[in-house]
């Protein structure tokens, strides 16, 4: 099935970026929002990234040119004629599961329907249209114009030729595609985002350490382009606070108590979109790279061992590999190399102690794996 007409249903921030990608990659773009204030905004981000891209020489086709393939709409009526349509509005189901009956009803019956979420099961937004085997996930990164990496997620009803379609197209936009095998809460990318979060958390609120000490150690210890409250500030808290919650909810994953993000998010301090968060930025939506102390003694190895927990989980329930759960973090996040391959160079045993100490504070959460303790057992790695 050859795509020649990509929709975008919501032009925020992760809206506006797939447009632009699809656009890109050369395909004819229509995008939907409820207001013009929304898709105004949109086309001046559009431009402005592109703008950056031509004048460093990286596309040589001109913005203008390319901002031609895309029109706006607050119609849905532009959907009729698309062949692959992405969702992207706010994380909340009823409107998800709207946009989608409205989707079904206006598209014609060959158009696939993708949704962008970045935890909602793929089957719950599936069960409302007629059409569940066209319906899958299809998960960008932050800013979409520049991270590699999309996560594929089927459900349990996605065809076969659904998934071999959206692998093509994320291929086509010059993406990274990594398929889940199980669809599973958060995906891989928002489980380990997750992990990371809980443990920059518990540390803080323990009094192991201060907010710029765990991102010092994030971004000097481990290399990591943004600490973790930096890169939740750039994500934006809400999104944090929502996928925290629909993860554990789910039932698939232990909480661990933590109250900042909670207060950041009553206070309406979003990060970034805000301009503050758990740090202050210029002006909202202005994302300027926070200062911080090269030195902390925060341990990177205690700083991702829940999130090494998680990735073993992960492996053990069949969902992904070690090899995926790396390409998630490189390619999603922009490691510099994968959290499995770091846990091996910091040492399994060494991941595993802080695992056994901080569960014996009374978290959970923090119970070791049973494929670590075997790594222990035997002296290997996931690697090794
Ligand atoms: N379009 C075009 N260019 C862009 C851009 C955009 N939207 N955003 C940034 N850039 C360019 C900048 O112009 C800059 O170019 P030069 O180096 O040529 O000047 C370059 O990218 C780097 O940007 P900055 O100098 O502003 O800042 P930086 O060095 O800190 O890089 C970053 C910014 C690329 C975002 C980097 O910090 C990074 O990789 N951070 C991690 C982001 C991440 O983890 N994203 C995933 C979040 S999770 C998610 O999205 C999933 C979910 O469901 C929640």
């Amino acid at each position: 099935m050859s795509i020649k007409k990509i929709g975008v249903v919501g032009a925020g921030t992760m809206g506006h970026g797939i447009a632009e990608v699809s656009a890109l990659a050369n395909y004819n773009v229509s995008v939907v929002d409820i207001s013009w204030d929304f898709l105004n905004r949109a086309k001046e981000r559009i431009m402005e990234s592109l703008n950056k891209f031509y004048e460093k020489g990286q596309i040589k086709e001109k913005p203008e040119d390319i901002m031609k393939r895309i029109e706006f709409s607050t119609s849905y009526d532009v959907m009729r004629d698309a062949d692959f349509v992405i969702e992207a509005v706010p994380e909340i189901i009823e409107l998800k599961r709207k946009v989608f009956e409205t989707l079904d009803s206006i598209t014609p019956s060959h158009t696939f329907l993708a949704s962008n979420t970045s935890s909602i099961p793929i089957s719950t937004i599936a069960e409302v249209t007629k059409r569940k085997e066209k319906i899958i996930g299809m998960h960008f990164f932050n800013p979409p114009p520049i991270m590699k990496l999309v996560e594929i997620v089927p459900s349990k009803y996605t065809s076969d030729e659904t998934i071999e379609v959206t692998i093509d197209l994320a291929k086509k936009m010059n993406k990274i595609p990594v398929k889940l095998k199980v669809e599973v809460p958060g995906f891989v990318s928002n489980r380990i985002f997750l992990r990371l979060m809980q443990e920059a958390c518990r540390e803080v609120e323990d009094g192991e350490a201060t907010i710029e000490e765990v991102d010092s150690a994030a971004r000097n210890g481990l290399k990591l382009p943004m600490g973790i409250f930096e890169l939740s500030d750039y994500v934006g808290i809400d999104v944090a606070v929502d996928l925290w919650n629909v993860i554990v909810s789910s039932g698939t994953a232990q909480d661990v108590k933590c109250e900042m993000y909670k207060r950041k998010f009553e206070a309406k301090e979003l990060g970034v979109k805000t301009g503050k968060g758990f740090y202050n930025y210029p002006a909202p939506g202005k994302y300027r790279k926070v200062e911080l102390q090269v030195t902390s003694k925060v341990d990177p190895a205690r700083l991702i061992s829940l999130a090494v927990n998680e990735g073993a989980w992960l492996i053990q329930n069949g969902i992904v590999n070690a090899k995926d759960i790396d390409t998630v973090m490189i390619y999603g996040f922009n490691f510099p190399k994968g959290l499995m391959e770091i846990a091996d160079e910091l040492g399994i045993r060494n991941i595993y102690n802080h695992l056994v100490d901080i569960y014996s504070k009374g978290y959970v959460a923090y119970r070791p794996n049973s494929l670590i303790e075997e790594l222990i057992n035997t002296s290997k790695g996931f690697y090794m």
